[in-house]
């Protein structure tokens, strides 16, 4: 795959380009926690994008998106939102760079992998960490990854319109092979865990909808986050976000707050709990009852969060069935993409064969599944040319 785009890099360019990758992530539990300061437990996974980038001497970027075939050039001296969605990313990108007043010289991208696209696998983010890091390496700002990271959140924000939290681009940015990695995302602390499942493979089942509520949906649960702050705030000044919430605070005012409100943040409140449990179950080595958190993550999602689908549910539940799994539950933003699920690794086989059976007769969709692997954040590829020339 990196050859190809180096391939093809020389092919348009005529020159030889740097190299970056950058992956897509999982979380294993702590949704819809992060923009409410929360905690999650994500992990870049063998799902990634690759960038080859030269510099070109003008003021202009080319770039090309090589799974999409397609070409597009822009001004750098006059940056702004594009009527072409994927170049979005790039350039929401540059925006940031250039607001922090680095110098951004023109240059040329190829870029493309293999994170399916809109199966909550975090594939912009992935876009917007490769490129903020293959330039903060080809042009030497020396900019801290973490600054990297706020930068492609902001690029999110400013150029895709998705008000996403923090953890898509920190995990891109921050995975470590083997390791899951719990962010606080008030602090912005972070600690890695050794995720040891030798037994057991991280199971990806992609339903391949994507509800088209999800980002209208996403930005009006955090409102109604904020609506439940802001009640709460009158009675304890303490409370700046519903990380400073406890489960006593909201049950004794139960009356006060309106239904809906209440179930987002009781899931919210108890999210948060659940990570920090089930990272001590990590270190007691007690898989299965870290398991059991995910199953109890899903049920929040689907009955108090309400970020869940029918095909997500489905999948949830014939997972919790199966003989071998020991978590299951929907990941990322909801109304679509994919189940993270923990299974037995001598029932992979039967496992994958029984969710497609049962997807297909449900849904007439074939099941796409994806087995998992914990990579490491974004990095330079040492590339060897001689093997990319055509
Ligand atoms: C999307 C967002 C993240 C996070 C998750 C839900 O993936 O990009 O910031 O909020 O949804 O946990």
């Amino acid at each position: 795959m990196v050859e190809d785009i180096v391939t093809k890099f020389k092919e348009l360019y005529k020159t030889e380009p740097v190299v970056a990758r950058s992956p897509g992530r999982v979380n294993l539990i702590g949704e819809h926690t992060d923009y409410n300061e929360g905690f999650v437990l994500p992990a870049a996974i063998n799902k990634e994008i690759y960038f080859a980038l030269a510099p070109n001497g003008g003021s202009i970027m080319r770039a090309y998106a090589y799974d999409l075939e397609e070409s597009a050039e822009f001004d750098l001296n006059n940056v702004q939102r594009s009527e072409i969605g994927w170049a979005n990313y790039l350039l929401g990108v540059v925006a940031q760079l250039q607001k922090a007043n680095y110098e951004v010289k023109g240059f040329d991208v190829v870029f493309g992998g293999n994170i399916p696209i809109g199966a909550g696998l975090s594939s912009s983010a992935a876009v917007e960490c490769g490129l903020a890091y293959a330039l903060n390496y080809l042009y030497a700002y020396g900019i801290e990854r973490f600054d990297l990271v706020k930068m492609a959140q902001k690029a999110e924000h400013e150029y895709a319109l998705v008000m996403c939290g923090i953890m898509d681009q920190f995990a891109s940015m921050f995975g470590k092979r083997n390791h899951v990695v719990k962010l606080d995302c008030r602090s912005l602390e972070y600690q890695y865990y050794p995720f040891n499942i030798d037994h057991y493979r991280i199971v990806l089942c992609d339903t391949q909808v994507k509800h088209s509520l999800a980002s209208t949906e996403y930005n009006t649960r955090r409102q109604e986050c904020e609506t439940g702050v802001a009640m709460l705030q009158k009675l304890y000044p303490q409370v700046n976000s519903l990380r400073d919430v406890t489960e006593q605070m909201l049950e004794s005012h139960k009356d006060e707050f309106d239904p809906v409100v209440y179930r987002r943040c009781r899931y919210v409140v108890q999210e948060n709990l659940r990570v920090e449990d089930a990272c001590l179950d990590l270190e007691r080595g007690d898989l299965k009852a870290f398991g059991q958190k995910m199953f109890a993550s899903h049920q929040g999602l689907q009955h108090d969060y309400e970020v869940s689908c029918p095909e997500l549910d489905f999948l949830a539940d014939r997972a919790r069935e199966f003989d071998g799994v020991l978590g299951s539950r929907m990941m990322g933003g909801g109304f679509g993409g994919c189940t993270i699920n923990l299974v037995q690794l001598d029932k992979l086989d039967e496992f994958t064969r029984q969710m497609t059976a049962a997807y297909q007769q449900q849904y007439n969709i074939t099941l796409k599944t994806y087995v998992a692997e914990i990579v490491d954040g974004s990095s330079l590829v040492p590339i060897d040319f001689s093997k990319t020339s055509r």
